[in-house]
């Protein structure tokens, strides 16, 4: 049997351009995108992936006009609402990682909520990152780790990550052509396997995920040694 990724780390990139091309307002590329991902939520759970982690809103993405960064938080409302019932009867474990103080009040809560119904949850873990990014992951474990004096090993400080407990990814994907990490998981993904595909994530489907796990089984993984 072909190796199965455990964990599948998704930049899901794109949706502007995809609305774009249609004449669409990039709103509307963030929607058909998060139809996408739960497309994608299926397919991972059916295959047998026990993890899967999306970068759902950058500490940079801020950046975008106060519209597009509205319309995005009025998304992340509605799924974290009217769609959290329906991953919890799937047996989905969701988990949310980055900084939450920034995000507006009422999603901070709908995401404890939605933790908390999930926690029991024993099929796929979907870890969805919100106004995180990889360096301030990684100062912020420095931090915590100091304040509890150590122990100075790798192990200890990626017990302070938001991932802690999680494994490394073994496959990040990054849909529309862009072939850089962008500040995503900059601790787990040291020994991850890449697969890039100019698919924009709205478009992104079940062939599309054949084709990355298939591309994912003809990798050696080697850790840094010889191989077998
Ligand atoms: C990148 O496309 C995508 C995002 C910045 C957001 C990803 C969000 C979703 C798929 C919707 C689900 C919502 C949440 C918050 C979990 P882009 O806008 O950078 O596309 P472009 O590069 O073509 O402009």
């Amino acid at each position: 049997m072909p190796a199965l990724p455990q964990h599948v780390a998704l930049i899901m990139d794109g949706n502007g351009r995809w609305a774009a091309r249609r004449g669409l307002p990039r709103i509307e590329g963030h929607r058909r995108g998060a139809g996408a991902l739960l497309g994608l939520v299926s397919c991972a759970a059916r295959d047998g992936v026990k993890t899967l982690t999306v970068f759902g809103f950058s500490t940079e993405n801020w950046h975008r006009p106060p519209q597009e960064v509205e319309g995005l938080m009025a998304l992340l409302r509605h799924y974290l609402k009217a769609e959290v019932t329906e991953l919890h009867t799937n047996n989905v474990l969701l988990r949310v990682i980055g900084d939450r103080a920034a995000l507006p009040p009422d999603i901070v809560t709908l995401i404890q909520d939605a933790e908390a119904l999930t926690a029991g949850n024993a099929g796929l873990v979907l870890v969805v990152a919100l106004n995180y990014g990889g360096r301030a992951d990684i100062l912020r474990a420095c931090q915590r780790l100091a304040a509890a004096g150590g122990p100075w090993r790798e192990d200890a400080l990626a017990g302070h990550l938001y991932t802690a407990g999680l494994p490394p990814p073994d496959l990040l994907i990054r849909t529309a052509g862009e072939r850089r990490l962008s500040n995503f998981l900059l601790w787990d993904l040291a020994y991850t396997e890449l697969h890039f595909t100019d698919v924009l994530w709205p478009d992104f489907g079940e062939a599309d995920w054949r084709a990355a796990l298939a591309d994912f089984a003809r990798r050696e993984r080697r850790f840094g040694g010889l191989g077998t």
